[in-house]
């Protein structure tokens, strides 16, 4: 009901009466009062005048259903959008609805995350309504093989969202976009699947948007910020949200045409801070040198190491240091 009373008057820039909403959703004037009453503690500031009606002034910096779906254009991404207060993980509760049987395109998104994760294991700092936390659940005819590519394709749609917003991100391969040489955002791409067939894949990204410095624990200061950090300004966290869905639905279906993702792989490649450097390859249990020549068709990462030898990174278990630093 609230969503629907919404509707009506995100349509109209005026007053929209308690009478014609009624009408239209077939219930008493007392229930849509009652709604615009729940609305407002929401954090909607809606105005209401006697014999004009309501009319929106405001809505709150969330990142619910009705707010994400304002700002989109998609056909299959985002058609549902469950959002949270706070839960663990936005990966682990789209896994599970997905084995529920949760539809191709569903998105979930929450405030705070508890249990935030990360690649590799680590922890994924998420405070409350200060960043961008969601997950998407995908269900393609792809095989196992190509999967690594849908985390290219998360980060190439970050940054064209974010070029779009005057934000200069560039990508450290696989999973990282940068912005000011400190990560921003990261993204994590689980999927399950058989020898041959994916059954579904959850891609969550991660953005630290709004955070203040306070936020950060001294050991990830170095390495780790905010757009509100390096930008000085407050980031619309919905607008952003939107854009990157749209975008990762445009470059989704590009490669479901040409089952390669060249597109985003082309983006990635253009934004790399990676290509050109020289870098450490950190395998579990091993470290080496290389410089980094360039992402394959792919969406590997060609390396050339000490002795010579070039050789195609695989996501999977490897991390990449710059020699400087984290970022390059
Ligand atoms: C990384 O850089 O290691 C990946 C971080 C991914 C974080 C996002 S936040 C939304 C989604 N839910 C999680 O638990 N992790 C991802």
């Amino acid at each position: 009901m609230k969503t629907d009373i919404l509707k009506f008057l995100n349509i109209k820039d005026g007053f929209v009466s308690g009478e014609e909403i009624s009408i239209a959703l077939g219930v008493s004037r007392a229930a849509i009062w009652k709604h615009i009453k729940l609305l407002k503690e929401e954090g909607y500031h809606i105005e209401a005048v006697s014999r004009k009606g309501y009319r929106l002034i405001s809505s709150p910096d969330l990142l619910t259903e009705n707010e994400i779906m304002k700002h989109l254009n998609t056909c299959e991404i985002g058609q549902k959008i469950i959002h949270f207060d706070t839960l663990t993980s936005t990966n682990t509760v789209a896994k599970k609805l997905a084995e529920q049987g949760a539809d191709h395109g569903t998105i979930v998104v929450s405030e705070e995350q508890t249990s935030g994760r990360g690649r590799l294991g680590r922890n994924w700092m998420s405070p409350k309504h200060k960043g961008l936390w969601f997950s998407i659940i995908l269900r393609p005819q792809l095989n196992p093989g190509q999967v690594a590519v849908i985390t290219q394709l998360g980060a190439a749609a970050v940054i064209k969202a974010g070029l779009e917003m005057a934000l200069d991100f560039r990508v450290k391969w696989p999973n990282d976009i940068i912005l000011n040489e400190k990560k921003i955002c990261g993204i994590l791409t689980e999927m399950s699947a058989e020898i041959n067939q994916v059954h579904y894949i959850v891609l969550g990204i991660g953005i630290n948007a709004n955070l203040d410095p306070e936020d950060f624990p001294d050991e990830l200061k170095e390495k780790a910020s905010s757009i509100k950090i390096e930008t000085g300004q407050q980031i619309d966290r919905k607008q952003l949200c939107g854009k990157i869905i749209n975008y990762f639905e445009s470059l989704y279906r590009a490669l479901i045409r040409d089952g390669k993702g060249t597109e985003a792989i082309d983006i990635c490649r253009e934004k790399s801070i990676l290509i050109g450097q020289e870098v450490q390859i950190i395998k579990p249990g091993k470290i080496n040198q290389a410089i980094v020549l360039d992402l394959n068709d792919e969406g590997e990462l060609v390396v050339e190491r000490e002795n010579g030898e070039l050789e195609c990174l695989l996501s999977g278990e490897v991390s990449v240091r710059g020699k400087r630093g984290y970022a390059i």
